[in-house]
């Protein structure tokens, strides 16, 4: 059968060759198949409740239905340009099973209807998949966070050394980051989780249908309030997009670390074999090939969100084919998303951290300077801006002397303020200064073990 038996009616010509090839979306909405025979065994079944179509056709239809589902997963089905899309794919193939009564399933239904019900399903079934993802990436942190509570690393900002962090709460950062990921993904389900099916082409329809009952059996919270924003809304793929985009941007910036930190300058860590590459080249090259892909896939994502932004920005109420246009940019989206997911777990889990060396950088660039400030202010009374300018002193001298400032004798640090005791040496090391930021949400170890064994349990209560 040609696209043209399905709407020809007015049409003398079949399409002219270019035509068909601009039209067809089968090449890629035939990913659609699953939520197209769900959302028609449903609309189906409504139409028989509502004695819109007799029992015998009805069921007819679902066993056609069914069949054809199975020939898809099999991979028996033969797709072919001239009937555009999935949707009349599944229609044509009903027709050849079942005869004339295939014609009786599309009543009260228009493809603008059909395909917004789809592809919101589709996305639906998808959200479900990435937050486990994000889950199981969430959790290798955590365990590496556990590993490595104690380790402590240059904290940066500018990425110049700051203050000693601890590994442990650096995977923490990342954890919060996914987390709220996982939030974006739970309130964009929440948001799309209405029944576009029964809107029809734009106006609703004169047929008595049921949209609470095909909505229930869909999974959906509820029907769509408005046929015409029904048919033509896509803003629940744009907050997938925009989850997706934001999402990406948490996964490059690790990767971008990762990147650093394996480098032959920092040596912080080392990825495992099976996520990095050689060179061709230079014998001793191992590069992290897996991060650097996972930053570059980056950009996907947002060029996904922009493209479906800028397609919907200018159509009028209520489907325009440019519609067709939304599926590409998030199936795209989706499975990069997919495997960056997958390769930054699997990089997590497999990497090599060198703690001794994270800890000996972690001093360099006078990072316990703070301390050394804050100590000032606590013993000696001294006002915060004053004790400032005296550990810029004491910065300066070290760098002069070519040391640390854990280095500096008590004369020379008496040279600058004679006040200080002893007792400084004690907030110099880097483990004490980690040890001392117990703040709620600091990097002190004690902290950081309690946001383990929070996020644990909130990670068992999800249940994933
Ligand atoms: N393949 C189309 C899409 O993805 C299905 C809807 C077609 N509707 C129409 N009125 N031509 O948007």
């Amino acid at each position: 059968m040609s696209a043209n038996e399905l709407w020809g009616g007015r049409f003398a010509k079949g399409p002219a060759e270019i035509m068909e090839r601009i039209n067809a979306s089968i090449d890629f909405d035939r990913r659609l198949y699953a939520q197209d025979i769900m959302g028609s065994i449903a609309h189906s079944s409504m139409l028989m409740a509502q004695n819109i179509i007799s029992k015998a056709d009805g069921e007819k239809i679902q066993e056609g239905l069914q069949t054809i589902l199975r020939e898809i997963e099999a991979g028996n089905f033969k797709t072919d340009p001239a009937l555009e899309d999935i949707h009349m794919h599944v229609e044509a193939r009903l027709r050849e099973i079942i005869g004339d009564a295939a014609g009786r399933l599309h009543t009260a239904r228009s493809r603008n209807d059909q395909v917004a019900t789809d592809f919101r399903l589709w996305v639906r079934d998808t959200i479900d998949h990435l937050d486990s993802e994000l889950d199981d990436l969430q959790k290798a942190l955590l365990d590496q966070a556990a590993a490595e509570a104690d380790t402590v690393m240059p904290g940066f900002t500018h990425l110049q050394a700051a203050q000693p962090v601890t590994f442990g709460h650096h995977m923490l950062a990342y954890v919060e980051m996914f987390g709220r990921d996982r939030s974006r993904l739970a309130d964009a389900r929440s948001r799309m989780n209405e029944s576009p099916l029964g809107s029809a082409a734009l106006a609703g329809t004169s047929f008595p249908i049921d949209r609470e009952m095909t909505a229930k059996e869909l999974g959906f919270d509820r029907p769509t309030a408005n046929s015409l924003d029904g048919v033509s809304d896509r803003d629940f793929a744009l907050e997938f997009l925009s989850f997706a985009s934001i999402c990406s941007m948490h996964l490059s910036r690790l990767a971008e670390e990762i990147v650093i930190w394996s480098s032959a300058q920092f040596r912080f860590v080392e990825c495992s074999d099976s996520f990095s590459t050689g060179s061709s080249i230079m014998p001793q090259k191992k590069n992290p090939d897996a991060a650097e892909l996972v930053r570059g896939k980056a950009g996907r994502s947002a060029g996904a969100f922009t493209s479906l932004l800028m397609m919907m920005k200018g159509l009028p109420m209520t489907y325009g084919k440019d519609m067709q246009e939304d599926k590409e940019p998030v199936f795209d989206a989706v499975d990069n998303l997919q495997l960056c997911l997958a390769a930054m777990s699997g990089m997590i889990r497999d990497i090599t951290v060198n703690g001794d060396i994270m800890t000996a950088a972690s001093g360099a660039g006078f990072t316990t300077a703070t301390d050394l400030a804050d100590w000032l202010v606590r013993e000696l009374d001294m006002p915060f801006r004053d004790a400032h300018h005296v550990t810029g002193s004491l910065v300066k001298l070290a760098e002069t002397e070519n040391c640390g400032l854990e280095d500096l004798t008590l004369a020379q640090m008496h040279s600058v303020e004679e006040r200080i005791t002893e007792e400084i040496y004690s907030v110099l090391g880097v483990e004490n200064s980690v040890a001392s930021r117990v703040s709620y949400g600091g990097t002190s170890p004690v902290r950081v073990r309690e946001q383990i064994a929070l996020w644990r349990s909130k990670l068992a209560d999800k249940g994933n």
